[in-house]
């Protein structure tokens, strides 16, 4: 009987193994941001009933100050563990093709994965302008007042430059969700060739609705079905 040869060694499997740990550690920070991002935007849909309601649902959220500072760390570690290893996998993706193609035929990239790298960034830089923007008011709204959040956004989203800003960056936020979202049921073993098209579409669904949802607060406040109280 001839002998199989083994061709993986332990110096080629250990590679391997970090690699597949640092996906599913992107995939499983992924899911924490994405229901961040789900139950971000169905609590602004208050912005809908009213001041009361919005500021109401802000201050009960300020009064419980442990449970606001562990939710912060944990969303904080979230957003570090994601990007640190969505970063390396990808400069590890590069460097395993040291030569450029010469010409880039994308077979089966889609428009989606070929955007992460950028929306990724956009979306941390998103972030980053919207804490200093609503929560810290260091880059206030006009009449920036931390026990208003209804006026905040309504001052906010009237200057049109911001309203863009962040119609753009929601924008790039589906395109990263509904990629993403494709890629960690991948690494989580949940994709099969069956359920593909049904994932998708559900995925796609859910995406949309976040974006659409979030880009209608600025269009509310700019055609002034939203307006200050
Ligand atoms: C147009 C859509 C959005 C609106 C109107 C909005 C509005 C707000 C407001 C008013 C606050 C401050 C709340 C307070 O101080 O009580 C806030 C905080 C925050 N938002 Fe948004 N947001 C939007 C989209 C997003 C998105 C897409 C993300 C993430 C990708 C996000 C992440 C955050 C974070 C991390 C905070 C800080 C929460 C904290 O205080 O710990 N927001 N948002």
């Amino acid at each position: 009987m001839s002998s199989i040869p083994i061709i993986t060694s332990a110096s080629s499997v250990k590679p391997l193994e970090a690699t597949v740990a640092k996906k599913v550690l992107v995939a499983i920070t992924g899911i924490v941001l994405f229901g961040f991002v789900l139950i971000h935007m169905v609590g602004n849909i208050q912005l809908y009933q009213g001041p009361e309601k919005l500021n109401h649902y802000a201050e009960l959220l300020q009064s419980m100050k442990p449970v606001l500072w562990t939710f912060r760390i944990v969303l904080l570690a979230a957003v570090g563990v994601h990007a640190l290893f969505a970063i390396l996998l990808w400069l590890r993706n590069r460097s395993a093709r040291p030569v450029a193609y010469e010409s880039q035929r994308f077979v089966s990239a889609t428009l989606t994965s070929r955007t992460m790298i950028w929306s990724g960034p956009l979306i941390g830089l998103f972030v980053v302008y919207h804490i200093l923007h609503f929560t810290t008011g260091t880059f206030p709204p006009p009449h920036f007042n931390s026990h208003n959040v209804y006026n905040n956004v309504v001052y906010a989203f009237q200057v049109p430059g911001v309203s863009i800003a962040y119609i753009i960056a929601m924008v790039a936020l589906g395109f990263h969700l509904y990629h993403g979202g494709v890629s960690l049921f991948q690494t989580l073993g949940l994709r099969t060739p069956h359920d593909e098209k049904p994932l998708k579409l559900v995925l796609w669904v859910i995406t949309t609705i976040i974006v659409v949802v979030n880009i209608s607060f600025p269009l509310a406040v700019l055609t002034g079905l939203v307006g200050l109280k």
